[in-house]
C-alpha cells in the first residue's frame, strides 16, 4: 500500500479546481508538494497556506505546459529543487465545446499539446524514477471524440463523392 507522509507529490495545474483540491488533501495527509501551473502568485500563496497548515515542504515550479519542452524543463527545475517525486498527479487539462469547424485551430493545438503533450513528457521523465502516477485529464474522451468527428468527415465525404458518382 502507497504510504503517503514524508513523500512528494507533484501536481499539475495546482493553481485551481481538482489539482487545488489534490494539493489540500495530499497535505493534509503529510506529503511534500511541488505545484506546477501558470498563475504564480496563486501557486506561492497555496505552497505557503499549506505549509504552514499542515508542516510539509511545498515548492512552486510555473510553467505553461503548453509550450514545446515544457515538461522536460519542469523536470530539470525539479530536480535543481533537490527534490524526489514519489507520486505525479497529471492533472492539468482542458476541454473546448461545440461544432468542429467553429473551434479555434490555434486553441485545439494548445488543447492537444497540454492534455496529451505534457502529460506523456512528464510521465516519461519522472516515472522511471517513481512509478507511480494519477492521470485525470481525458485523454480517452478526447481521442473519442476527435475519431467521432474524423468519422463523420469521412462519411460526409463518401456523400459527396456518392452524390458526385449519380
Ligand atoms: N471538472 C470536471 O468535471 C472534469 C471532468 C473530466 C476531466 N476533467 C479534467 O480534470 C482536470 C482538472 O479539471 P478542473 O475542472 O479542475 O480544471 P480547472 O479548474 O480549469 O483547472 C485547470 C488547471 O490547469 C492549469 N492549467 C491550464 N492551462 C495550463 C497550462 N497551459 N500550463 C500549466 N497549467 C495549466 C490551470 O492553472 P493556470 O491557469 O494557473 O495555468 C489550473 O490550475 C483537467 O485535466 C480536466 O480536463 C475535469
Amino acid at each position: 500500500m502507497f504510504s503517503y507522509t514524508g513523500k512528494t507529490a507533484l501536481i499539475t495545474g495546482a493553481s485551481s479546481g481538482i489539482g487545488e483540491a489534490f494539493a489540500h488533501s495530499l497535505a493534509a495527509r503529510g506529503m511534500h508538494l511541488v505545484l506546477v501551473a501558470r498563475s504564480a502568485d496563486k501557486l506561492r500563496a497555496l505552497a505557503q497556506a499549506l505549509s504552514e497548515q499542515h508542516g510539509i515542504r511545498a515548492d512552486v515550479v510555473p510553467a505553461d505546459l503548453c509550450r514545446e519542452g515544457a515538461a522536460q524543463e519542469v523536470y530539470r527545475r525539479t530536480q535543481g529543487l533537490g527534490v524526489t517525486v514519489d507520486l505525479l498527479v497529471n492533472n492539468a487539462g482542458f476541454g473546448t465545446y461545440g461544432g468542429f469547424d467553429t473551434l479555434a485551430l490555434e486553441r485545439e493545438h494548445e488543447k492537444i499539446m497540454l492534455n496529451i503533450t505534457a502529460l506523456v513528457d512528464l510521465t516519461h521523465a519522472f516515472v522511471p524514477a517513481i512509478g507511480v502516477f494519477l492521470s485525470l485529464v481525458s485523454v480517452v474522451g478526447l481521442l473519442i471524440w476527435y475519431i467521432l468527428i474524423a468519422r463523420k468527415l469521412f462519411m460526409l465525404a463518401q456523400g459527396v463523392s456518392n452524390e458526385e458518382a449519380h
